[in-house]
């Protein structure tokens, strides 16, 4: 595997731009210009959004230095400026006369930018305009080039662009000073990019209820435009939630302020996959027009493109063209790819008839779920249309341009979901995503050439800040943020949200939160889905989170009053509410079978529940009443109780004697067993001795093996009311247990874990067999446990995984070997990609668009040892859950055991339809991994595993051998030991 390098990321003298060359400094330099308290100065001719964001800047050297410069505004005869000290002088070449004038009198050359899209550059001149003396130029090529240029100069000097939305300080400096060398940003990797608001109830709409309402007015989309305008980002579908308050929200008619401000501001408005002809779908729900059906009310659905055509005629807009059925559905009739057709020459038509040619606006088409497989299917649009590709839903894009494709005048698009609504189950609350899953899948669709539209649907917005940022930073630069520079990437993030000194400790918090979310979302995560019984695994990640935890609220502590806000809204409350939800989860898994047990703690667990249902409301409360209520309802989305089976978010959170005497007071459980008749009377049993006959297997631990397992539990509980003391002791002085003794009472509680293992140096050598631990109490009842040890030892000359107890865990980064890298192709690793714990990344072909050959091309290999006696064994690759997004090439792989031919296998079930998702989608994206099987023949000793992957895109995270002691979890056994 290849080194690969890292961006750096700048981070000189506290100046911090997370994409972008740096052009100021807080200490002079050579030819630097003091901007400390500059004069702004635009331009009357110039767009209005650059005066809006001169304006922006203005009140931001005001919260960085304390002195508001002032924003003066030239007209085209304003022949002396008599400027003090340094200016900032902000235009556009296209539209800025004092631009204009500065390149006729040859003081500015804007060759190197001219006619590029919304680039910048910064630039010292002298003398640059009448009566100024020094000037540090913003030179945009276009409207946006120069806004982007005033908000980055804000972003440098201290001000992030989410310091209204997510309450972070501005950087407080004494002096700013702009450096001499001149720097070029951009033009963008995507030409639009931006979000989409979307079922943005409860938690956005009752916010903007409560803080701007009733309806979403222009004073809460402009805090929205200049978010987006200081990430870089252009483009916005509005929030379209039908229904309450009725009729739903309409962007063009809320307030009919909305448009014509978006234009003024410099965003190009579109609407949503069902919403063409820049209308609102509550607007035909509102407007008595009939069914939405094409068919059969062509007449009033053309009158009804043709108003939303007229309407946005003269504003800054991407039509979305095509059509959906009602209540976003697929078109239904009997030929919906000929009623498309008509559909898609009216609105042609319309366009023509509006702007003067149907080319004259730009459009796209959102291949979105059942649209695909009409376009699959072969329907044909024209070549300007923007083909706008989907993912599944969840986070995993369907379907990559193919060369030819590429060549579209159009281009070609992409619309990603950060949340969801829709099956199999919403993902709506908080943030859920991978960051490291995040970036993979747009590098990939940015390599593949989908670079015209990145729209991401972000849910209510605000719990998304991070993956906003982290998007729209691919989006504006697509190098800047790449699978291995993550870590750095998010401490210059975090260096810009936060204090510095904390910048490091904070980026590892949120790359860590973002690696759990990796292994599962909250929506999906049931009591069960972690295993109780097995390899520790509920508590292994409770203990993940309750450790990140403690790291966020130890700094917490170190922080100010007025940092904690936006450390709370960033930080502190993802991971809060997240190991909370996870508590839950567990604590209630132990509750159900320690309630099956009759334990006595079973009520305690169901009272931490109860408890933890309060710190649940607690920490929503503290982000409701904060800042003076300024997020109230924020959060207001309920995420305890879906339904099993359905894909609806719930509407409320909800919840809230003595032994049998033939059961005696103690009862005993074993690691890996949930009990035999759990939690029944086992008539016939001895008051003393209750697990005899069919109910030993209960007291079985897993097997300690010498590369394996060294160590399992038993728990000793309390059944009745009675206090207990107990004491264990194994039958062999090779196995240890601690503690050895204790008492059980509503005192000192009614559950204790026994550990147990074993002194390898003592045991036997080549023992296999069982020895006994016995446990008998004061109260009169004993126990006895059954511990399966095997001792074995391999050859010395063996390098790799050895088996342990039945099965083999191997993190697939882990190769013993590779081979076959060539120039062109190689395998690297995706460090924050896999669903593995503790840190350990998916390995995938690089490029990514790489197609390579089996077996001739590069493979990995894993060498390990069995040491059961069974003849097969079951290998499964664990994959990332990537999709086909080539439909002529198909992604591939191929695994063999000793030697065997390598099968080249297609990584997913080929579409039934085109457009189809693969087989076992459902399950896959809310395990959010790929499980691919095969059986082998197999025996005791060594053995080389041998992988390829086929095509780039093939993510392979971990694989596992069983020889048939694998036992039940959601992650698999921990890695296996490697010799
Ligand atoms: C501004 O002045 C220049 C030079 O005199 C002239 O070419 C241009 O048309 C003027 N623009 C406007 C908007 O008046
Ligand atoms: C078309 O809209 C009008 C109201 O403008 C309505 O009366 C009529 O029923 C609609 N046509 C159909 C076919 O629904
Ligand atoms: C269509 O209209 C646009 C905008 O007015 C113009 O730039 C373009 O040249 C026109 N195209 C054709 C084919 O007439």
């Amino acid at each position: 595997m290849r080194l690969s390098f890292a961006l750096i990321i700048p981070l000189i003298q506290g100046v911090v731009a997370i994409n972008d060359p740096i052009f100021v400094a807080f200490e002079p330099s050579d030819a630097s210009l003091d901007v400390s308290q500059p004069t702004i100065i635009v331009d009357d001719c110039d767009h209005p959004g650059v005066r809006i964001a001169a304006d922006s800047l203005s009140k931001d050297f005001l919260a960085v230095t304390s002195t508001q410069p002032e924003v003066l505004i030239a007209d085209n005869s304003t022949t002396d400026f008599s400027v003090e000290g340094g200016a900032v002088i902000i235009g556009s070449i296209d539209t800025s006369c004092l631009i204009q004038r500065m390149v006729d009198a040859g003081t500015l050359d804007v060759e190197s930018i001219a006619g590029s899209w919304e680039t910048f550059t910064t630039v010292i001149v002298d003398e640059p305009l009448p009566g100024v003396d020094r000037a540090l130029v913003i030179v945009g090529s276009d409207k946006r080039g120069a806004i982007f240029g005033a908000y980055t100069l804000s972003e440098q000097i201290g001000v992030s662009p989410w310091y209204w939305w997510a309450d972070t300080l501005p950087k407080r400096h004494e002096a700013i000073y702009a450096l001499s060398s001149p720097t070029t940003h951009g033009p963008p990797s995507v030409k639009y990019r931006g979000i989409f608001l979307n079922d943005e109830y409860p938690g956005l709409t009752e916010w903007v209820r409560a803080n701007f309402g009733p309806v979403y007015n222009v004073e809460f989309y402009k805090h929205l435009f200049e978010l987006l305008l200081r990430l870089k980002a252009n483009y916005l579908w509005p929030a379209s939630w039908p229904g309450y308050p009725q009729p739903g929200n309409i962007f063009f008619t809320d307030d009919p302020e909305n448009h014509r401000v978006a234009d003024e501001y410099g965003i190009v408005v579109s609407t949503s996959h069902h919403e063409p002809m820049q209308r609102a779908t509550n607007e035909w729900l509102s407007g008595g027009l009939g069914a939405w059906d094409w068919q059969n009310n062509k007449a009033n659905i053309t009158k009804f493109f043709e108003e939303g055509a007229r309407r946005a005629h003269g504003k800054d807009s991407y039509y979305t063209v095509g059509m959906r059925g009602a209540g976003d559905s697929g078109l239904g009739g009997p030929n919906p790819a000929a009623t498309l057709r008509e559909v898609f020459s009216v609105q042609r038509q319309i366009i023509a008839d509006v702007y003067g040619n149907e080319t004259a606006v730009p459009q796209s088409w959102p291949l979105y779920k059942e649209v695909q497989a009409l376009y699959e299917a072969g329907l044909e649009i024209p070549d300007d249309i923007t083909l706008m590709f989907a993912d599944d839903n969840f986070g995993q894009v369907r379907r990559f341009p193919t060369e030819e494709e590429r060549e579209r005048s159009g281009g070609i698009g992409l619309y990603y979901h950060l949340g969801y609504v829709g099956t199999p189950r919403a993902y709506k609350w908080l943030n859920t995503n991978s960051l490291g899953k995040v970036q993979q899948q747009f590098s990939a669709s940015y390599e593949a050439g989908i670079d015209r539209i990145w729209v991401i649907n972000v849910g209510d917005l605000k719990p998304m800040e991070t993956p906003i940022t982290l998007v729209m930073a691919m989006a504006w630069n697509a190098s800047s943020v790449t699978y291995n520079n993550l870590p750095s990437w998010l401490e210059a993030f975090a260096a810009r949200e936060f204090p510095e000194e904390h910048a490091e400790e904070i980026a590892d918090l949120i790359l860590r939160h973002g690696k759990l979310m990796g292994l599962r979302r909250h929506a999906t995560t049931e009591s069960t889905t972690y295993s109780l019984l097995n390899y520790n695994e509920a508590q292994t990640i409770l203990d993940h989170w309750t450790a990140l935890l403690d790291r966020a609220l130890a700094l917490e502590a170190k922080l100010s009053e007025e940092v904690r806000p936006s450390y709370y809204e960033l930080v502190l409350h993802p991971i809060q509410a997240s190991q909370t939800y996870f508590a839950i989860r567990i604590t209630q898994s132990k509750n159900t079978q320690y309630g099956l047990e009759r334990r006595s703690t079973t009520n305690s667990y169901a009272q931490d529940i109860l408890d933890f249902f309060d710190v649940d409301y607690d920490v929503e409360e503290r982000y409701h009443t904060m800042l003076d209520g300024k997020w109230n309802n924020i959060l207001r989305q309920p995420h305890y109780g879906y339904i099993p089976g359905s894909y609806y978010t719930p509407y409320r959170n909800m919840l809230r004697q003595a032994s049998s005497p033939s059961m005696g007071q103690m009862g005993v459980s074993v690691e890996g067993h949930a009990g035999v008749r759990t939690g029944n009377v086992n008539e016939g049993n001895d008051i003393t001795h209750p697990s005899r006959g069919d109910l030993r297997p209960a007291f079985n631990t897993p097997t300690l093996t010498t590369y394996g397992r060294n160590s399992s539990w038993f728990d000793v509980w309390g059944r009745g009311i009675v206090d207990i003391e107990w004491s264990a002791s194994p039958a062999v002085p090779w196995l240890s247990i601690s503690p050895t003794s204790g008492a059980l009472s509503k005192e000192a509680g009614w559950d204790e874990r026994v550990t147990i293992s074993v002194d390898w140096a003592q045991a036997p050598a080549g023992f296999n067999g069982s020895t006994i631990i016995r446990i008998n109490t004061t109260v009169g009842s004993y126990e006895e446990v059954t511990v399966p040890v095997i001792s074995t030892v391999v050859p010395a000359s063996f390098e790799g995984f050895v088996e342990g107890d039945g099965v083999v865990a191997i993190e697939a980064a882990h190769f013993t070997a590779s081979s076959g890298d060539d120039a062109n192709v190689h395998y690297e690793e995706f460090p924050w990609l896999s669903r593995t714990l503790p840190d350990s990344g998916a390995v995938g072909l690089i490029p990514q668009t790489a197609v390579s050959s089996i077996p001739s091309g590069p493979h990995l290999e894993y060498k390990f040892y069995q040491v059961t006696a069974v003849s097969t064994v079951n290998v499964t690759l664990f994959f990332t859950t990537t999709l086909d997004t080539d439909p002529d090439v198909p992604r591939t792989f191929a695994f063999s055991l000793d030697g065997s031919e390598p099968q080249v296998t297609r990584f997913l079930s080929a579409p039934a339809n085109p457009g189809d998702l693969p087989l076992g989608w459902t399950v896959a994206v809310q395990d959010l991994v790929w499980r691919r099987s095969k059986t082998f023949p197999s025996g005791r000793g060594e053995h080389t595993l041998r992988y390829w992957a086929g095509t780039g895109g093939v993510l392979l995270e971990r694989i596992i051998i069983d020889m048939g002691g694998l036992r039940t979890s959601y992650l698999g056994p921990p890695e296996s030991r490697r010799v």
